[in-house]
């Protein structure tokens, strides 16, 4: 099928059908596979705005041969994701919705104790860790929904969380052992507990922070390691959390640690924070779709990020990441609930006419079988001014 899609939906996998609109005297008319971040970057530069894209030629973006920098993991990802299924969306989401809940709750006692500096049991969210890897083996689906559904003031506590659920999935998809991804996990609960330290004003300052309000920022990292090492918590973990800001350029904080020095861990934590940032919706911005993040990380790969890693887990969340809302070729809005064989047509809830503004009855539509209805692009909720945490809470989690 031929869709129309903007230069910032264009991900690696999709099939460039035709330019459809372009800016400046440099034509672009050939067709063929994104292969890589570098592929979108050359069209940007050369101005192309919107393409048309063939959702039946996309494909699996091989590992890059010249991965030099990249630890390999003993167990390397296959072609197809590694997303078993033991039980169905709805039964696992009633579980994921409480323990969502208790993660946040978790987080804020695990906060108010690194601000008193008064030590935590860590058995207490290692435990709550390995249930999140419990939730996402028996449907890894359930508590990705969930790191969609946030409340804006939430963001440090569902920060952390989510960035926890995004690397078990992560951590999975990439064949990692059990004990492995329940480290990896843990590691993303625990990465931004020093945030409790940085001054209010400057945590949720909205908008661009001063030279030095930076500086003060950036001291979260170093808060969270020093408390963390006077905790049983082991040595590679810390050091995982400790890199979360580090880039390969060597351009991030707080140590300025470069390329293979930086743990393949501490490369998926930087990911994995950077995506739920750049998608989380906060008290004086809205969050921007997924596939804008997408191309944001793909464009800090490879000098800042891991490309190889980056693309695993754009593999991993899909090109409609589970959770996400979509606006569909008949108007009508729906959350993204399941991939199915194509990235291009998962199984969706539809729950709300654009036209007529106003909620329908929620319907499960599997859009890899449905060929009358496809997606036109993913949309955010506070452009239709809709509150999804009220519709999620009455038509997902709940019956
Ligand atoms: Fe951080």
């Amino acid at each position: 099928m031929i869709k129309k899609i903007t230069i910032d939906q264009l991900v690696p996998g999709m099939f460039v059908h035709q330019i459809l609109e372009q800016k400046g005297a440099l034509t672009v008319t050939s067709q063929g596979r994104v292969t890589s971040g570098d592929v979108v970057k050359t069209l940007k530069k050369r101005g192309v705005k919107t393409l048309a894209i063939d959702t039946d030629k996309a494909f699996n973006v091989e590992q890059p041969s010249s991965s030099a920098t990249v630890e390999k993991h003993q167990n390397s990802p296959s072609d197809q994701p590694v997303k078993s299924k033991k039980i169905s969306l709805e039964n696992e989401l009633v579980r994921a919705a409480k323990l969502h809940e208790q993660g946040k709750e978790l987080q804020k006692l695990l906060l108010a104790n690194v601000q008193k500096e008064t030590p935590f049991d860590a058995s207490i969210p290692k435990a709550f860790s390995n249930k999140l890897v419990e939730s996402v083996d028996r449907n890894p689906d359930a508590l990705l929904c969930l790191t969609k559904i946030r409340e804006k003031d939430d963001y440090l506590l569902e920060h952390s969380l989510n960035v926890a659920i995004l690397l078990a999935n992560f951590g999975k998809y990439l064949g990692m052992s059990e004990e492995e991804v329940q480290d990896l996990s843990y590691a993303g609960f625990l990465h931004d507990l020093g945030k409790i330290k940085i001054p209010d004003e400057i945590l949720h300052k909205p908008g661009r922070l001063t030279e030095s309000e930076m500086e003060i920022m950036k001291g979260h990292v170093k808060h969270g390691v020093d408390y963390l090492k006077s905790t049983e918590i082991a040595q590679p973990l810390i050091q995982a959390i400790s890199e979360h800001h580090e880039r390969l350029d060597g351009l991030g904080y707080p140590a300025g640690t470069k390329g293979e020095d930086i743990s393949q861990a501490g490369r998926m934590l930087a990911i994995a924070d950077m995506y739920d940032a750049l998608t989380a919706d906060r008290v004086y911005k809205a969050g921007m779709p997924s596939q804008k993040a997408f191309s944001i990380l793909m464009s800090d790969a490879p000098t800042r990020l891991d490309q190889s890693l980056v693309q695993q887990f754009i593999k991993c969340l899909g090109v409609y990441p589970v959770g996400s809302l979509v606006l569909l070729s008949n108007d009508k809005l729906a959350m993204v609930l399941e991939q199915r064989d194509s990235p291009f047509t998962p199984l969706v809830k539809v729950f709300y006419s654009v036209r007529s503004n106003h909620y329908l009855t929620p319907k499960d539509v599997d859009l890899s079988s449905d060929k009358t209805i496809s997606i036109n692009k993913a949309v955010i909720a506070s452009d239709y001014k809709i509150d999804v945490n009220a519709f999620f809470e009455r038509s997902v989690s709940i019956g």
